[in-house]
């Protein structure tokens, strides 16, 4: 196989991130998109000049034509049609959240082993120059011992009638929408997830958290705090703070404006500018499946690091409810 053959399972809003990002990639092909309807389809293909429409999701996991599916479906089918691609002998990039619990993730994970083939989550954040090169002055020790992270992704919903994040059925909610980026950037630095938890949310008369913020404990006495809204203006952040400094990322989450929203603040009070060379946020995440399809190299983000995303929000979930400190 010299070049992947992607196919999108249905016409999602994201998908007009990916589209670019799979013809940007060196080794990917975009061949096929699928749809609940035939008419949605091939508009979609038409539109966005796609060589083949299928009528439903399982005709496209029937075909020859795709070696590897990127799922944007709403969440709470994001677990059910990874199983069914990836025993119809199709790679998986499946978007966050991966699923809603930690037993549909062992699903996904049991498949992804009978099957052989290549399961990842698509955290494209993760795979930005960005947030590699925080995580190695974290790792290079220039912050000294870090003990607290804060981290906050939040934004104004403009479109709420018909948005699956307001639907509690499909997994929608604040936390599970914009939350699990704090939630997985928090655990890349600290390295795994977090000991107990303790939790707020406000619910809107939607029935999902609209406001969400949550405290996590971590091994020796470490801290972190995550928040996450529908309700707000936009605003992302995350601050690291260590013994010998404080490392500020202003747009963490999201396309950076210039690759200098990136901040070192030494204890010397002084500030200074950290220059990240800007990538295509979207592309890290195609060109990782397919060198892991075609090369067979290992995913930079671990399936175990998922499952314990998915195992953090739902203890996060459960502790607001509950009003209890819950224990992982
Ligand atoms: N990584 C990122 O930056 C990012 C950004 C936005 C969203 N996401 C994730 O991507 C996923 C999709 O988000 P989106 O905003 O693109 O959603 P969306 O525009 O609402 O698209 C979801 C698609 O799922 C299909 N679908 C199947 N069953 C459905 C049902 N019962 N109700 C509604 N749609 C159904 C529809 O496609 P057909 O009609 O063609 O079958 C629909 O177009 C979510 O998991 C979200 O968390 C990630």
């Amino acid at each position: 196989m010299a070049n992947v053959r992607w196919g999108l399972l249905s016409t999602a809003d994201i998908n007009k991130d990916l589209i670019p990002a799979i013809r940007a990639s060196e080794r990917g092909a975009l061949v096929a998109v699928a749809s609940r309807s035939q008419e949605a389809a091939t508009a979609y293909a038409k539109k966005w000049e796609i060589r083949t429409a299928f009528s439903s999701y399982q005709e496209m996991l029937d075909s020859n034509e795709v070696d590897a599916v990127y799922i944007g479906l709403p969440n709470h089918l994001h677990a059910e049609w990874t199983v069914k691609a990836l025993q119809s002998g199709k790679h998986v990039l499946c978007e966050k959240p991966f699923a809603l619990t930690v037993e549909e993730v062992d699903a996904m994970i049991a498949a992804r082993n009978a099957s052989g083939l290549v399961l990842a989550e698509a955290f494209m954040y993760r795979h930005h120059p960005q947030t590699k090169l925080a995580q190695q002055w974290i790792r290079d020790g220039r912050l000294g011992d870090v003990s607290l992270v804060r981290a906050v992704h939040c934004y104004k919903m403009s479109q709420r009638d018909g948005n699956i994040r307001l639907t509690p059925e499909f997994g929608g909610g604040s936390l599970w929408d914009v939350g699990v980026y704090p939630v997985s950037f928090v655990q890349m630095v600290m390295g795994g997830p977090p000991e107990r938890v303790s939790a707020e949310q406000f619910i809107g008369e939607t029935g999902v958290d609209e406001v969400f913020t949550g405290q996590l404990h971590y091994a020796d006495d470490k801290l972190a705090q995550i928040s996450s809204s529908f309700i707000n203006p936009s605003h992302t952040l995350v601050e690291v703070f260590g013994t010998e400094g404080r490392l500020s990322l202003n747009r963490p989450f999201v396309r950076m404006d210039d690759g200098r929203e990136m901040l070192f603040h030494g204890v010397d009070g002084s500030s200074k500018e950290v220059v990240v060379p800007e990538t295509p946020l979207y592309l890290g995440e195609v060109e990782d499946m397919n060198a892991a399809i075609l090369d067979g190299a290992p995913s930079f983000l671990a399936l175990e690091e998922s499952r314990n995303h998915v195992r953090t929000v739902v203890a996060l979930y459960e502790a607001a409810r509950t009003g209890t400190i819950v224990t992982l």
